[in-house]
């Protein structure tokens, strides 16, 4: 049976988005599969006092099973209540680079707040075509929509791309009227995974295209993916307990922190906490190699998750504190 996401708790991008470009700062958009990595968001932002996106790929929901994740997403607003003394910051559940009509139309159905429709692989005309048949079903049910214009280099969930496509100025207003979204992902250097430039490579975003795209949709909500910062301390951390993480290199966080002042009010980050995770597991495993209880390497797992987000809150996107705007 079909739910709506204001049954279970959640809202949608638009307040969120118009808070965050008009205050300067950015809404977190954390990925998760598994309970642990919920309760590691849930926890980091209600201790900071930021609102926040859930993020669910189609990856994600094959894992994790998409009824699960919905009575997951419900329990996550009423855990966050519980830990806000009744008071609840605003959380979205949203998917993350939807491929397909017929996947958004089933995410809206099963409770999800915000979907996005990723046709950026597509010629232009039949992303905006695909882009506009999901914003007119979205829209009657009050789900807003993010869609994409250029293309990330790296592994972008199931397809891969070598290189980047910039986003061309040029060509976002004439989307953005035509697909009637709600928020725009653009394509400016940054990448999906934890190897985002080789080692040598001038580890820089494009923020002159950034600037670009704003003066053409000024105030428009712009998305980044590909966030990612791949913290060296982590890689080495993994590496010194049996890892083999050769050249990871990441966005740097005070570009992110430059972009998220911006138009940019919706960062994208999945990569680091695998790495904040996957290091935690590690230490516990090589130095404790009698434990077998799960809680025992997947608490400690979680307690570095939802530092490593209190972190990005505070520092990198600037949406701490601003729960109740
Ligand atoms: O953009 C990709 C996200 O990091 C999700 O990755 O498809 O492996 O769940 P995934
Ligand atoms: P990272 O791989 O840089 O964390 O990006 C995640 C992302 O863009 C999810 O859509
Ligand atoms: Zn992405």
């Amino acid at each position: 049976m079909a739910v709506s996401y204001s049954q279970l708790g959640l809202v949608n991008t638009v307040d969120m988005f118009k808070k965050a470009v008009k205050g300067g700062y950015a809404i977190p958009a954390y990925n998760f599969n598994n309970m642990e990595q919920l309760q590691a968001i849930v926890m980091a932002c209600t201790e900071t006092l930021s609102p926040v996106i859930l993020q669910v790929s189609s990856g994600a929901r094959k894992y994790a099973n998409q009824t699960l994740l919905q009575y997951m997403a419900q329990g996550a607003v009423e855990y966050a209540k519980e830990l806000n003394k009744g008071k609840n910051i605003p959380i979205c559940l949203h998917l993350d680079h939807g491929d397909t009509y017929e996947l958004c139309v089933s995410c809206i159905e099963s409770g999800f707040s915000s979907v996005m429709i990723d046709g950026s692989h597509h010629d232009y005309e039949t992303n905006v075509e695909l882009t506009k048949k999901v914003v007119e079903y979205a829209h009657k049910h009050n789900v807003t929509v993010e869609g994409e214009l250029g293309v990330l280099a790296g592994v972008e969930d199931e397809v891969s791309s070598e290189t980047h496509t910039y986003t061309e100025p040029d060509q976002v207003e004439d989307f953005v009227k035509k697909t009637g979204v709600d928020s725009l992902a653009i394509s400016i250097g940054t990448s999906h995974g934890a190897f985002k430039f080789k080692p040598g490579q001038n580890p820089k975003i494009r923020l002159d295209i950034l600037q670009e795209i704003e003066k053409r949709i000024p105030g428009f909500p712009i998305v980044l993916h590909g966030s990612s910062s791949v913290p060296q301390e982590l890689v080495k951390k993994i590496n010194e307990y049996g890892g083999k993480l050769k050249d990871a290199i990441g966005i740097g966080e005070d570009q992110l922190r430059e972009a998220a002042k911006s138009a940019v009010c919706k960062i994208n980050i999945d990569s680091d906490g695998r790495l904040a995770m996957t290091a935690a597991i590690r230490e516990v495993f090589a130095k404790q190699p009698q434990e077998f209880d799960p809680r025992k390497y997947l608490g400690p797992a979680r307690d570095a998750l939802k530092e490593l987000y209190k972190h990005k809150n505070d520092a990198v996107l600037g949406s701490s504190g601003h729960a109740f705007d």
